[in-house]
């Protein structure tokens, strides 16, 4: 029996169990991982079964109404044409009155006088539908005229700048736990303790062993002084401990075992070794690294000009005795 009911039934049941796929496939739930060809061969699958259902109750149905003797089979049909002429009753009537239209029988009511060639006017009134939204907009116009206009709550440009900031801090929220998006065009150099911490864990277990603890060097370069031959600066160490060295230096590529978020803390933590003095550094290798984005405070510079300044002065002072 293909009644609308059973057609509603499927819909609704399909909306459902997509809305429950959705929500145990959302991040953190249990089935995050199923993929996308799963999602609809599931759902396909839970929806071949709903009609299947339905298929088997409409037989059922069948059997049973035919094993009615005849005066029953009679009953049970006046029962269903009944049931069937109230079925939506709600929303037929409801829709009716939303139209507000006459019946074609009282249209004689709401004919208006005049004909023209045989045309005539009905004078319907408005659908209560479109009345009551007209209203609605009204109302939204004065309260809004009255919010923004006359008391002044926010402007658009300040409304701008709240959504901006919000989506800026949703932003920083999302990076601290999307830490692992680092590469070596986006890292810096970490300072809270607690990734210095890591880092230093993670030198420990796995550096230590050719670059000593305190970072002055063994098989490894010594990573205290201001020689680097790869590059100093956080984002060329980077490269380095995710790329490795030179070939057959020693050195390996550890993007394999290592998060990028780990290898931003262990970079950021052998940073830290700069300037410091180690129990037995080993000798200097590789080039003095500047940093090219520094700013160019160039102090050096400055304090030349100042000895020069004093050099003047003291020339002229000079010549001034003289
Ligand atoms: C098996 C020994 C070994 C281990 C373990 C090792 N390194 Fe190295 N490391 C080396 C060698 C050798 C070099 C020099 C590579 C070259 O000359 O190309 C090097 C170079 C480096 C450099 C570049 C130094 C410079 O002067 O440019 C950094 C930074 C570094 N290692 C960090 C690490 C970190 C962090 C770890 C642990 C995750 C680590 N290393 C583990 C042997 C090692």
């Amino acid at each position: 029996m293909r009644t609308t009911a059973s057609y509603i039934r499927i819909t609704l049941f399909t909306i459902i169990s997509a809305i429950f796929l959705m929500y145990v496939t959302s991040a953190e739930a249990p089935l995050q991982s199923l993929s996308q060809v799963w999602y609809w061969v599931i759902l396909g699958t839970v929806i071949l079964f709903m009609m299947a259902i339905e298929v088997c109750v409409a037989a059922l149905q069948r059997v049973l109404y035919l094993s009615l003797d005849l005066e029953a089979q009679k009953r049970f049909d006046e029962k269903m044409a009944l049931e069937k002429a109230n079925q939506f009753k709600w929303f037929k009537e409801t829709y009716k009155k939303l139209l507000g239209s006459k019946p074609i029988e009282e249209e004689h009511e709401i004919i208006l006088d005049h004909n023209y060639d045989g045309i005539l006017e009905l004078d319907n009134k408005l659908p209560p539908w479109w009345l009551y939204g007209f209203y609605a907009t009204i109302l939204f116009g004065v309260i809004y005229l009255a919010r923004f206009h006359v008391f002044g709550d926010y402007t658009q440009s300040e409304e701008y700048d709240t959504e901006v900031a919000i989506a800026k801090a949703e932003i920083e929220e999302w990076k601290k736990t999307a830490k692992d998006l680092v590469d070596v065009n986006t890292v810096t150099l970490l300072t809270e303790a607690s990734d210095i911490n890591a880092g230093k864990i993670i030198f420990n277990e796995r550096c230590v062993a050719c670059h000593k603890a305190d970072g002055g060097g063994g098989i490894g370069p010594n990573l205290t002084d201001e020689y680097w031959i790869l590059g100093g600066g956080i984002k060329n160490v980077f490269r380095t401990i995710s790329e490795g060295g030179r070939d057959g230096k020693g050195m390996v590529p550890w993007k394999t075992e290592l998060k990028p978020s780990e290898m931003a803390q262990v970079a950021s933590y052998i940073l830290g070794f700069q300037g410091t003095i180690p129990a037995e550094p080993k000798a200097a290798e590789g080039d003095i690294w500047i940093d090219p984005d520094a700013s160019i405070e160039e102090e050096p510079v400055e304090q030349e000009a100042e000895i020069e300044a004093t050099e003047t002065t003291e020339e002229v002072l000079i010549n001034a005795d003289n």
